[in-house]
């Protein structure tokens, strides 16, 4: 078997740099990738990116050294070229291309999951930013199967390879399925077997038993690891070690105290209360513990109370 690729999805709202940190000291992760930045039509000003992803004020790493990959969302090739050029500049290692937002707003701009329906589109952007940059700038895409059906996924994967893409990862769903289970882990076989670039799986990997069935299904070793790495921290890590055993609540419960103070420093307070019961409404899914500690705090608005109550 191959040496596996564990990357760390970009999750706008929710993987932001608080949480990349916390995740990516737990080990395991090769890459994460950070939060979409939704590009219009011109190029923006380095504050910008330095907001979305703090990571390039201090190499393009996270704390425990992970390199972070930008994200960029448009469909404008010249200005995905320009905002990939100074992502780079600034410090990202490679870029990541947006072709999965199903959201209806960014959808209506024509960017995100929109674009799967029009495969040249795709292949105008990615060959744009592709040319932009030094050919060892990884660029990389992330797709759905499709927008409402499959019918086109063999020519997006195609188009995003002929581009020049370096990996295309692919979200086991089309946009009409939103995120609603089952992740269709043997759709992704298909896209493998028609492409040469490595191909990296996505979507309900929760667990290392998720991954090996994940990986026999899709012929990949290589996945990114979302809602499960929210709600399993050390998931990469236990993927990596194959680990029989999932990490206890023991070990899980001290990150939440260490998030509370990072986004203490760095968040007004209504803000810190919403990103503490964002994460534990996520833990909760998997932890019994959790669902205790949500239930003491999904209605507490008082800081001094809900930061006793932490574990
Ligand atoms: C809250 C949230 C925000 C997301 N934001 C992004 C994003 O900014 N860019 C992106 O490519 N995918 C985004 N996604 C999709 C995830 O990267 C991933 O493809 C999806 O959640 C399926 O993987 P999972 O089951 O491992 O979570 C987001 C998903 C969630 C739940």
């Amino acid at each position: 078997m191959s040496v596996m690729r564990l990357v760390l999805a970009p999750m706008e709202g929710l993987a932001d740099v608080h949480l990349r940190r916390l995740i990516t000291a737990q080990g395991g992760f090769d890459w994460s990738v950070s939060e979409f930045v939704r590009v219009v039509d011109r190029l923006y000003p380095a504050r910008v990116l330095y907001g979305i992803c703090p990571e390039l004020r201090q190499g393009g790493r996270t704390d425990s050294g992970t390199p972070v990959r930008v994200q960029l969302l448009g469909s404008d090739p010249e200005a995905m070229a320009a905002n990939a050029q100074l992502a780079v500049r600034l410090g990202s290692h490679g870029i990541d291309i947006n072709f999965g937002c199903p959201s209806r707003t960014v959808n209506r701009r024509n960017g995100g999951a929109v674009m799967l329906q029009e495969p040249e589109s795709l292949y105008r952007v990615v060959s744009a930013v592709r040319a932009a940059l030094p050919p060892a700038v990884v660029v990389s895409a992330k797709m759905r199967l499709g927008f409402d059906d499959t019918s086109l996924m063999l020519d997006n994967a195609a188009a995003i390879e002929a581009a020049g893409a370096t990996e295309l990862t692919v979200h086991a769903r089309t946009r009409r399925q939103g995120y609603a289970p089952p992740a269709h882990w043997h759709e992704l076989a298909r896209i493998r077997e028609h492409i040469r670039i490595p191909l990296i799986a996505n979507g309900d990997i929760c667990s290392v038993a998720d991954y090996h069935r994940c990986v026999a299904v899709a012929g990949t070793v290589d996945v990114m690891l979302g809602r499960g790495a929210v709600r399993m921290p050390s998931l990469a890590r236990q993927i990596r070690e194959n680990a029989a055993v999932e990490s206890p609540w023991q070990a899980i419960a001290p990150l939440l105290r260490e998030f509370w103070g990072q986004v203490s420093a760095a968040l007004p307070p209504r803000d810190r209360i919403g990103r503490i019961r964002q994460w534990v409404n996520y833990l909760r899914q998997r932890h019994p513990e959790a669902e205790l500690l949500w239930q003491t705090i999904r209605q507490e608005s008082d800081l001094q109370r809900l930061e006793a109550v932490l574990p």
